[in-house]
């Protein structure tokens, strides 16, 4: 049977690298089930992943297609939550628990492991909200990938760029 991984996408600048990420997986006969936040929309197009993944796109919470909220079917089939990449918001609702969009709510609905592959500028990444958060997610289990050091999109040197996409891959993999 075909192994399900959903793979959130998040609002940073890194977002457009979640589509090479898919169609890695997509292309080894992984299912992917690709969930959106409403700032990943801004910076990729949701019509992107739905070709590389065959599998719609969950854009909005409340635009299911179905009568069953779709995150509790789907979090029965899935094995792997990977968020990639991830922003500091992202990071800071899960550890909290806040569930206010689609991917938010679906992760607390995750029963498998959850991968997080974040990607911000250093500075954001070394904010203490951010170690803090990533202290409690790493409590509960959760899994980083990454960041890694190197310039950033804004210019800016240090950790806090995503995990390149190839590792990422490799460690999913691994997993599964
Ligand atoms: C062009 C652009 C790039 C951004 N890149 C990042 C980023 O790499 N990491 C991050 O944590 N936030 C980044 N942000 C800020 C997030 O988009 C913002 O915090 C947003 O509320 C995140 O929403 P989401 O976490 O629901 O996707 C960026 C914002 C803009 C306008």
């Amino acid at each position: 049977m075909k192994s399900t991984v959903v793979l959130g996408v998040t609002g940073s600048i890194a977002a457009y690298k979640a589509a090479d990420l898919t169609s890695q997986l997509a292309k080894k006969g992984i299912d992917v089930v690709v969930i959106m936040t409403a700032s990943a929309q801004k910076l990729v197009c949701p019509q992107t992943f739905l070709t590389l993944s065959r599998n719609p796109v969950i854009t909005d919470l409340w635009a299911m297609p179905d009568w069953q909220p779709g995150h509790i079917e789907l979090s029965d089939r899935a094995k792997l939550l990977v968020i990639a990449p991830c922003t500091a918001n992202v990071i800071a609702k899960l550890a909290n628990g806040i569930a206010d969009d689609a991917l938010s709510t679906y992760a607390l609905s995750h029963n498998g492991k959850i991968f997080i592959v974040p990607a911000m500028n250093p500075k954001m990444w070394k904010h203490p909200a951010v170690r803090q958060n990533v202290k409690i997610l790493e409590g509960r289990g959760v899994k980083f990938i990454g960041p890694v050091s190197g310039r950033v999109a804004c210019g800016d040197d240090g950790e806090g760029r995503m995990e390149e996409v190839t590792a990422i891959f490799a460690k999913l993999l691994e997993e599964l």
